[in-house]
């Protein structure tokens, strides 16, 4: 959705990474962008310009001169676009820019652009710690580019280290941020997600169905908008959000515990976490043994985060999720005034494409003032995005 309608440019510097950029070329394609791709000589080397066009329906720029070099290309394509992603940045053109040259296309439409770039390195292990080229990344982030970690592992030449290109994924990551309304920023947002585990012997315990899925969309819409997030998760089988700091609880008390510390210091708590209201009234140190013919269990009710966390709100935004299988919004009504929320998002998940462990969800804004707002059947994704609309809103831009 982010990328839906959204112009770019793709670099392309000479290394070996430069074929996981015709894999980056087409997830933006497949994600509703325009892309722009333009290639150094070396870049040219490793992967034919003919793989990006056919990948993007687009010609590939490559030269300032002679045949296919368009007049004022090197000025304008670094304008028309909405964001310039660099991926592989060799140490070349790391160098390049830092120094300012431009003697060739790339290095020339980098010297004109007046769009943000993301700068994706990816070299041997060696050349990443030299000092001038820790250098010059140091120069281009004071510049205001968004640089990215290499990431560490096995490089083609066969070194071991830091130098791989970061994964495609990631990359799109750190790109829809530079693509996105930064309305956030300054906001620190503080979003739980997933179930709780809650043990009654070293292998048994309580748990529920929720995937995580909704609350980890949270936290990147959150990210992606410029806010600082911080992601208290339940267990979940799901890769932690790029540039979200990711804190990993099991039970309902040890999420309680977390957000006692994180609260006070946050803007805004979503509670999409599905919180076990109950845990066994002991945890077996042993495996339980099969015996006896029926075998009972006392549970004992968990804390209600929500509620705990009044005493500790200032001016923090408090929004919970309501999950019902019935009377979607008096229930939500009911939790909004109980818990003394600023909006309840109430979801019904009862049904097969809402609610638990999908990639949709049907949900209901109530707010506070007793505003009512159905939204239709949309991913998670976009049902974040609608919940940050609210929040930004909401929240006083930060000092
Ligand atoms: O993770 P997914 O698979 O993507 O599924 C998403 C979801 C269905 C889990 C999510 O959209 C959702 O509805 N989360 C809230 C689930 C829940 O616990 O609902 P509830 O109606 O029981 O609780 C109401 C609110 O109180 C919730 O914000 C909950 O986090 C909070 N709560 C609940 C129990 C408890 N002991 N303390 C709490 O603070």
């Amino acid at each position: 959705m982010v990328f839906k309608g959204k112009r770019l440019l793709l670099g392309v510097s000479g290394g070996i990474a430069a074929y996981k950029a015709a894999e980056l070329a087409r997830r933006l394609v497949v994600a509703g962008a325009g892309v722009k791709v333009v290639m150094t000589r070396s870049g040219q080397e490793f992967v034919t310009p003919l793989t990006f066009q056919a990948l993007t329906g687009q010609s590939v720029a490559g030269s300032l001169f002679g045949p296919g070099a368009q007049p004022l290309e090197h000025v304008t394509l670094g304008q028309e676009v909405d964001a310039i992603v660099l991926a592989p940045a060799t140490a070349n053109l790391i160098g390049k820019m830092a120094a300012g040259i431009g003697d060739d296309l790339l290095t020339t439409v980098l010297l004109a652009a007046s769009r943000p770039v993301l700068v994706c390195p990816a070299m041997n292990s060696q050349m990443w710690r030299q000092v001038v080229v820790q250098e010059n990344i140091g120069r281009l982030k004071a510049r205001g580019l968004t640089v990215m970690e290499p990431e560490v592992g096995a490089l083609a030449c066969g070194d071991e280290g830091p130098g791989r290109l970061p994964e495609v994924e990631r990359i799109m990551e750190a790109l829809a941020k530079l693509v996105t309304c930064q309305d956030l920023t300054g906001q620190r947002i503080l979003v739980t997600a997933g179930p709780t585990h809650e043990d009654l012997d070293p292998v048994r315990l309580i748990t529920n169905r929720s995937s995580g899925k909704m609350g980890y969309a949270l936290a990147r819409a959150a990210w992606r908008r410029g806010a600082e997030v911080c992601l208290v998760s339940g267990p979940t089988a799901l890769a932690a959000p790029y540039g979200v700091e990711l804190v990993m609880v099991r039970s309902a008390q040890e999420m309680l515990a977390t957000l006692r510390q994180r609260f006070p210091a946050a803007s805004a708590l979503l509670m999409a976490a599905a919180v076990s209201d109950y845990r066994p009234e002991s945890l077996a140190v042993q495996k339980i043994k099969r015996g006896a013919e029926a075998q009972q269990f006392q549970l004992v009710q968990n804390p209600d985060i929500l509620k705990e966390l009044r005493s500790l709100k200032t001016n923090q935004m408090v929004v919970g999720f309501a999950a019902e299988t019935q009377d979607l919004v008096a229930a939500g009504r009911r939790k909004l005034k109980d818990k003394d929320l600023d909006l309840i998002v109430a979801n019904e998940v009862g049904r097969p494409d809402a609610g638990f462990a999908v990639d949709t969800n049907e949900v209901t804004l109530i707010t506070r003032e007793g505003d009512i707002l159905p939204l239709p059947l949309l991913s998670k994704e976009e049902v974040a995005q609608k919940i940050m609309d609210w929040l930004a809103q909401k929240l006083a831009p930060a000092k």
